[in-house]
Formats: structure tokens, sequence, C-alpha cells
């Protein structure tokens, strides 16, 4: 695998929304999405619930040594509610094709654990799709363990699908 220079994950600004909408459409997949695969005319990347402040950005190096988004990760309050508002909620994680077995995913997980941590949360939670096989084996490997599972909670291509609920602790 040739090597990739990766630059430290940092908070998205406005100007990466273009970038992030065209990752996000040449990652979608059957594996992870759950809405149909996005058609012209798109949406904008950024709009109410979906700030920059929420997102952090991975970059690598192309062949010119410019940093180029390989990937980003969402993270919110799973609830506006003052009772919940120790825990984070990962709502979207995805890393360009052409980036992955690299550990950019890594470096996203904990650039979120750190930020969640920075924001005063002591728990952080995520949802995954059963046959995900790549994302549960990353969510394992740092930490999460499965604490729920809605059974065949989405009807995706003809299959029905499991809804798989993980966390952690943050402050191990
Ligand atoms: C899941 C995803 C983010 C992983 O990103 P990545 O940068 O390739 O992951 P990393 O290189 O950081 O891998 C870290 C660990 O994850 C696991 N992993 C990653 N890809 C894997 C694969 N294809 N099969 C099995 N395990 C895998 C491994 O444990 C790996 O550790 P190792 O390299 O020491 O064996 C990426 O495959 C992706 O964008 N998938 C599509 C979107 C998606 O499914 N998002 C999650 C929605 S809940």
């Amino acid at each position: 695998m040739p090597e990739l220079r990766t630059r430290p994950v940092r908070q998205a600004a406005l100007a990466d929304g273009e970038a992030l909408a065209e990752l996000d459409r040449a990652t979608w997949s059957t594996l992870h999405a759950v809405q149909p695969r996005p058609q012209p005319p798109y949406d904008p990347f950024f709009g109410a619930g979906h700030r920059p402040a929420d997102f952090l950005v991975a970059e690598a190096e192309n062949a010119d040594g410019e940093a180029v988004v390989a990937g980003y990760i969402r993270l919110v309050a799973p609830t506006p509610l003052a009772c919940n508002a120790h825990v984070r909620q990962i709502q979207g994680l995805a890393v360009a094709d052409w980036a992955r077995g690299r550990g950019l995913g890594r470096n996203l997980l904990r650039a979120s654990f750190a930020e969640a941590r920075r924001q005063g949360a002591n728990r952080i939670t995520l949802r995954v799709l059963g046959h995900n096989t790549p994302a549960r084996a990353l969510y394992a490997a740092e930490g999460f363990a499965v604490e729920g599972v809605l059974p065949g909670e989405f009807f995706l291509h003809g299959r029905y699908v499991d809804d798989v609920l993980m966390g952690r602790s943050l402050t191990l």
C-alpha cells in the first residue's frame, strides 16, 4: 500500500463544505447509508443541525503536497436535554476510498473523543448497521461495546438490517 502523508485532524470550516459533500457522495454505500444514493440537485453539506463546528476533518497530502480532505466525523449532542448533556454521539463518519486502511478512521475517532471531553462529556455513543463489518471492527477496537440491538430496524435493498447501538466511557 503506497504511503499516505496525513495532517492532524482539525475542526471543519465553512469552506470545507464542497469537499465534504463530494466525499459524502463518493463514499455512499449500502453498508452504511440509510438514505437513498444522493441525486442532483444536491443539498448543501452544511445547514441547520449540520454546522462546521460539529465536524472534524482528516486531511492527507496529494502528489503536489497539498492537503486534501480525506475523511470526516460528525459529533453532536444526542438530545438538547440538560440531563443528557454529558453524552456526545457520533452521527457520521466517512473516509475516502483512496485513504482507507491507513488509520484515518481511528485518528478521527480519537480526535472526537478529545473534542467530546473538551465539551465536558463523559460518555460517547453511536449507531451502526449490523452488516457494517469494517466500522464495527473499528469501533470495537477503539473501546466501544454493543449496548443494544434493534433487530431488523431498517429494510434496505430487500433485507432487514439490525441497528446496533454502541457506546463507551470517556473517563478511561
Ligand atoms: C469505517 C471506516 C470509517 C474506516 O476508516 P479507515 O480509515 O479505513 O479505518 P482505519 O484505517 O483507521 O482502521 C482502524 C481499524 O478499523 C478496523 N477496520 C477498518 N477497516 C476494516 C475492514 N475493511 N475490515 C475489518 N476491519 C477494519 C480495523 O480494526 C483497523 O485496525 P487495524 O488497521 O489495526 O487492523 C471506512 O471504512 C468508511 O468510511 N466506511 C464507509 C462509511 C462508514 O461505514 N461509516 C461508519 C458509519 S456508522
